[in-house]
């Protein structure tokens, strides 16, 4: 049975996209079974429904606490009995009781390279930080937020005349290019999250992958 894929985002989802995108290749090693949402508004719903893809809203904003949204939001996610959870752009903070549920199988991304500016508004800040590399990092999601074990990164040249606008762009097309590889390798068998770390093919990854900018 190829490895169930159940992806979570809160926003557009150009993420989820690519994603779809990749795994209707005949070769690709799992399926999307569910993509779940926080926002009932969120075009990610829309673009689940046209891929024939099932779909579950849970709104936090009905829920009193964090700690009931997150065992609500699980319980659906397990009714797909997921090997893999992927968060793409999904904008909340989630419990150390749910990040534990899934432990080793939920991958996040995140739009620096880690451990770069945890957080929001990472391109403003790499931007005012006179950086000149920028980019994005895939990583295992632990409880410590954007810190879990990262598994690789893509990297974008940040040029004199950027705008925050503009780098998240530039970020945006390599994470949808990283996003699919890295849960290709995950589906393969050959991505796994020890107490050491990441590990790739048994081996623990002392680095993180990088698609270096000049690359790219
Ligand atoms: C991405 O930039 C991702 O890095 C961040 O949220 C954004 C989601 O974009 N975590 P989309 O919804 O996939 O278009």
């Amino acid at each position: 049975m190829e490895p169930r894929i159940v992806v979570l985002a809160s926003g557009s989802g150009t993420n989820l996209q690519a994603l779809i995108e990749a795994t209707r290749e005949r070769d690709f090693p799992g399926q999307i079974v569910a993509v779940g949402c926080n926002r009932p508004q969120a075009f990610a719903l829309e673009r689940a429904r046209q891929a024939g893809i099932e779909t579950f809203t849970v709104d936090h904003t009905e829920y009193p606490s964090r700690a009931e949204f997150d065992a609500a939001f699980s319980a659906e996610i397990e009714r797909h009995s997921p090997d893999l959870v992927v968060l793409a752009g999904f904008m909340r903070i989630l419990t150390p009781e749910f990040v534990r549920a899934f432990h080793g199988t939920m991958l996040n991304i995140h739009p620096s390279l880690l451990p770069k500016y945890t957080g929001l508004n990472t391109h403003r800040r790499a931007l005012e930080a006179g950086d000149s590399l920028h980019g994005v990092s895939i990583h295992f999601v632990t409880e410590d937020l954007d810190g879990g074990p990262v598994i690789a990164q893509a990297q974008v040249d940040i040029s004199a005349d950027d705008t925050p606008d503009s780098l998240a762009e530039k970020v945006q097309q390599m994470e949808h290019v990283l996003y699919p590889i890295v849960v290709r390798w995950f589906c393969e068998g050959r991505l796994t999250l020890s107490e050491d770390g990441a590990c790739f093919d048994g081996l623990p990854m002392t680095t993180p992958m990088v698609l270096p900018a000049n690359d790219a």
